[in-house]
């Protein structure tokens, strides 16, 4: 057994002091718009995944005007309580676990899994590569902490790359050494990642079309394919050949922070091809393959669904909420509970943001 037993938020996007408790199962955060309740489910992310799934940045979550945020929740985790500190300032993050502060954020992950189903995750189909990335980064590391610390260490050695392209590019002068070695350690790396992104889009594929069939009753098919800017086996010669293109451009050209995600339905590119209705299809398929992959692993998992169920009609939030196995504590943010169904509202904790709660 694992769940968040409560929450408390000090100067975090708009609440400057919050606590909330949550039960185990099904739970409701009802409130008006800009109430709060995203930057609810937001701390959650937070504390499992050590980031928000929509902030660029720390001071973004801060409350306007104060120096940092805090999030604090009591967690049941078997047959103890564990007490679970995450701070933010706007240059550092920090978590505690029972008063143990991790030296690096990596370290502590892994501690619980977050899967959410949110708004933004059209960005899945009609975002930028990036976006697609971030949203198979943050998958692919959830399930695997050699992915996780292959990117953290990828991104260290292509900054520093980067950075030395720029002195080449400004005759400022360079060591030829050095920047071989950076174009090793990013090969190694690089190959690490897409490895890892090949096994995991091979894993999803048939979850994913199973969940596509199955929205869908039937009618569609739906596949992921990973578009890789440059395969593992022709990384060395690519940088050997195309150096000089690399100096006149400032950055580096190739490897997997160049990479994109295709998703097709019945063979053709859903950004481009599928109607409305069949992206949503496509993205709720996409989320609870993603969500069934995490809940076969060992961390515990949470879900939420923030603000999704405003668009669906009853049938479908049924059809969804049988889809999403039950033993998992689950939030759920909206504006109005009438637009929910009864079946639902039987078993759930209802929590209601109140205007005061807001300062
Ligand atoms: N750093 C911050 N400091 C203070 N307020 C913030 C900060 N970041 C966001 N806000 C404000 O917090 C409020 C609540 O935002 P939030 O997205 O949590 O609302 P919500 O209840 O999910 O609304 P909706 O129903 O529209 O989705 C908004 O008015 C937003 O502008
Ligand atoms: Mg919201």
């Amino acid at each position: 057994m694992f769940y968040l037993k409560s929450l408390k938020l000090t100067d975090f996007r708009c609440h400057q002091n919050l606590f909330l408790t949550f039960a185990r199962s099904v739970n409701i955060i009802i409130g008006k718009n800009a109430s709060g309740k995203t930057s609810i489910v937001e701390a959650i992310h937070c504390l499992g995944l050590g980031k928000s799934y929509k902030a660029g940045s720390n001071t973004e979550m801060i409350r306007k005007g104060a120096p940092c945020g805090i999030i604090r929740a009591e967690i049941v985790n078997q047959d103890k309580n564990d007490e679970l500190l995450f701070s933010l300032s706007p240059n550092s993050k920090k978590v505690a676990l029972n008063n143990k502060t991790f030296a690096r954020l990596s370290d502590y992950l892994g501690y619980f899994n977050v899967s959410v189903f949110c708004p933004e995750d059209y960005r899945l189909i009609k975002g930028t590569p990036r976006d697609r990335r971030n949203f198979f980064d943050i998958s692919i590391s959830q399930l695997s902490s050699g992915y996780l610390n292959a990117s953290i260490r990828y991104r260290k050695i292509l900054k520093q790359r980067n950075e030395m392209l720029k002195m080449i590019a400004g005759n400022q002068g360079y060591d030829r050494i050095l920047l071989k070695i950076l174009t090793e350690q990013l090969i190694k790396e690089g190959t690490t990642i897409i490895n890892e992104r090949k096994k995991f889009i091979s894993a999803l594929n048939p979850l994913f079309n199973n969940k596509t069939k199955q929205i869908s009753s039937g009618k569609e098919q739906g596949v992921i394919k990973y578009l890789m800017n440059t395969d593992i086996d022709r990384l060395e010669q690519v940088f050997s050949q195309k150096i000089v293109n690399e100096i006149a451009m400032q950055t580096t050209l190739f490897g997997p922070h160049r990479d994109d995600f295709e998703i097709k339905i019945n063979g053709e590119n859903a950004g481009t091809f599928a109607s409305q209705g069949q992206q949503r299809t496509l993205l709720l398929a996409s989320k609870l393959a993603l969500t069934e992959m995490l809940a076969n692993k060992d961390s515990p998992l949470v879900i939420i669904l923030d603000d999704v169920f405003s668009e669906l009609d009853s049938a479908r939030q049924n059809q969804l909420l049988s889809m999403i196995n039950r033993d998992f504590q689950i939030f759920i943010t909206t504006t109005s509970i009438e637009s929910l169904a009864s079946k639902l509202l039987e078993h759930s904790k209802i929590i209601e943001i109140e205007e005061e709660e807001k300062l």
